[in-house]
């Protein structure tokens, strides 16, 4: 058990002394025993610096801790996980020199670090306790306040049950949380960050958008925040003080995820992350996470991987928590510069195995295309905008008792279906990842994998929400895509989903206005139309 902190110029009695606190067992309704919290001052007045102790629920002593006669260094406690609470278990219990009050460092890691109790002990007349003061987070909704301060006159007079005072917390703590999260999902809950010197509206556009994506990737969103400073900071993007408000708040209400709206430098991920162990993401990752998610053919799939470890890999950092979740199994918890190295070198490894891969799989790509061209069946993909409501337009298209099959080609994925028309005909029809505006550069060959299979496509069916009021906007974003992807050489058909959502004196103008076809996917008597012209489009003859 060693001493941390600042132990220069100290006897080696000193340290000794020191550590033998380690052997000290507090009794679990103690904050801490009259003896120990004796033993910490004198040590302190004989050194001049601050002493701290970081004790667990158990009452057993994990961390001794010298600073200087200011303040005192916490280590890295990200060993231990945070409670279903929030807390994370484990106290702090300092001596102050001048008998100051707890200071707004001592407040700030107390929120950050989600300790049971941030506790300071006035060094006192000869070395002896004095007052002393002590604070605990509290629950969301405590009037904008996240802890609570308190005294006590000496250690004599603290009178204080820490089992039955902490089980008390955690239980409002939990309490006052799921009535905002319901504690057993276990989907990563986000609060959505925008830092951004753009006009308000443009922010506000992009932040609905950001939220989403977070909603295609299966993450529920807490809460938004929006920054706009004067000046961009390089290290922490928003001034340093408003980042750790940021991150207590999103402690406080139980946030697992902060995703940025801008695009964080890999110096901004790993400075942010180190304030904190809640994973920090920004918008590119977040698309590259759904990315993921949509692959669906092989060739996708390791190029979207590819794409995640370029990603990531100048973004490590040593504690390897912050991107554990997009790292699977790569990455690995556990601290330490060598963990790190490791991971980098089995990172760069996967990387080139992966484009070893890549190029192995061109050759089946052409096969399985061939495949599908001896077939015969025409090809129908669904594009659009993300949220348009493709994926319920397939499904109900073809969970329609008179037009679908749930049979797949061994070959074919599980977003591609059978679209059955009269006379034994048919088409495959499949669903691909939404599109999105402003799709950073360097994440558009991960996007064209996962749209692969539109090359082989023969008609684009581009599935629009009217309900939403910039519909325009997103007809000409995805078509701009699609363009940019040289695709725009295949037929499309513009399908105008939602029309419940509008009033129907003004769904015909606008079909007529755009050429398109209108159905509302939640609503199968609405598909003849687009059917008819499915069938017109490949089977002109049968008319
Ligand atoms: P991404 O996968 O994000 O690209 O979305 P998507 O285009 O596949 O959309 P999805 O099918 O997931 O639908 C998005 C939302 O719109 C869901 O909540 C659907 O229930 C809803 N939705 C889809 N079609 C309709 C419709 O015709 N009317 C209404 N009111 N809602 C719809």
């Amino acid at each position: 058990m060693v001493i941390q902190g600042n132990l220069s110029g100290l006897k080696a009695s000193q340290i000794q002394a020191l550590e033998r606190i380690y052997r000290r067992r507090i009794p679990v309704d103690q904050v801490i025993t009259p003896e120990l919290a004796r033993f910490l001052t004198e040590r302190s007045f004989d050194m001049n610096r601050q002493v701290g102790v970081i004790i667990d629920r158990q009452g057993t002593v994990k961390h001794v801790i010298v600073g200087d006669d200011r303040e005192i260094v916490i280590p890295d406690l990200s060993d231990v996980g945070l409670g279903r609470s929030g807390l994370r278990g484990l106290r702090c219990i300092h001596t102050h020199l001048k008998g100051e009050p707890l200071s707004q460092d001592d407040l700030t890691d107390l929120a950050l670090l989600r300790l049971d109790l941030m506790v300071a002990i006035a060094v006192g007349e000869g070395g002896l306790p004095g007052r002393i003061h002590y604070a605990h987070v509290l629950p969301p909704g405590s009037g904008g306040k996240s802890v609570e301060t308190l005294s006590a006159p000496s250690v004599h007079d603290f009178d204080f049950d820490a089992e039955a005072f902490l089980r008390a917390l955690d239980e409002e703590l939990e309490r006052k949380i799921g009535e905002t999260i319901d504690l057993s999902d276990l989907r990563e809950k986000a609060i959505l960050i925008s830092v951004s010197q753009g006009a308000r509206q443009e922010t506000e556009d992009s932040l609905d958008e950001l939220a989403e994506l977070a909603r295609t990737a299966d993450v529920v969103v807490l809460d938004r925040v929006i920054q706009r400073p004067r000046q961009l900071n390089p290290k922490y993007l928003m001034g340093e003080g408003k980042v750790k408000e940021v991150i207590i708040r999103a402690l406080q209400q139980g946030a697992t995820l902060l995703i940025f709206d801008q695009d964080l430098s890999p110096v901004q991920v790993r400075s942010i992350s180190a304030i904190t162990e809640i994973k920090v993401i920004d918008r590119s990752q977040l698309i590259l996470d759904i990315f993921a998610r949509r692959a669906h053919t092989l060739d996708g799939k390791v190029q979207v991987e590819l794409a995640q470890l370029k990603y990531i890999m100048p973004r490590l950092i040593g504690r390897g928590t912050a991107l554990s979740r997009l790292m699977g199994g790569i990455g690995g918890r556990g601290p330490g510069e060598t963990k790190l190295e490791i991971d980098r070198r089995r990172i760069r490894d996967r990387i080139a195995r992966l484009e070893k891969q890549l190029a192995g799989l061109a050759k089946g790509r052409l096969q399985r295309r061939q495949r599908r061209i001896r077939a015969e069946v025409p090809i129908v993909s669904i594009v659009g905008y993300t949220n348009a409501g493709k994926s319920t337009l397939l499904n109900a298209l073809t969970q329609s008792k008179v037009f679908t099959e749930d049979l797949l080609f061994a070959t074919l994925d599980t977003s591609t279906r059978r679209l059955r028309f009269p006379m034994e005909r048919e088409v495959i029809i499949t669903d691909t990842v939404g599109f999105i505006r402003k799709l950073p550069k360097s994440l558009l060959g991960a996007f064209k994998a996962t749209l692969e299979e539109l090359e082989d496509a023969d008609l684009l069916l581009h599935v629009v929400d009217l309900g939403n009021p910039r519909f325009e906007e997103h007809i000409r974003s995805v078509e701009r895509i699609l363009q940019d992807l040289g695709l725009d050489r295949i037929s499309r058909l513009l399908v105008f989903n939602k029309i419940d959502l509008i009033p129907q004196e003004e769904v015909a103008p606008l079909c007529r206005r755009f050429t398109a076809i209108p159905v509302s996917a939640r609503e199968r008597s609405t598909f003849d139309g687009l059917l008819a012209e499915l069938q017109h489009r490949f089977w002109p003859d049968d008319e």
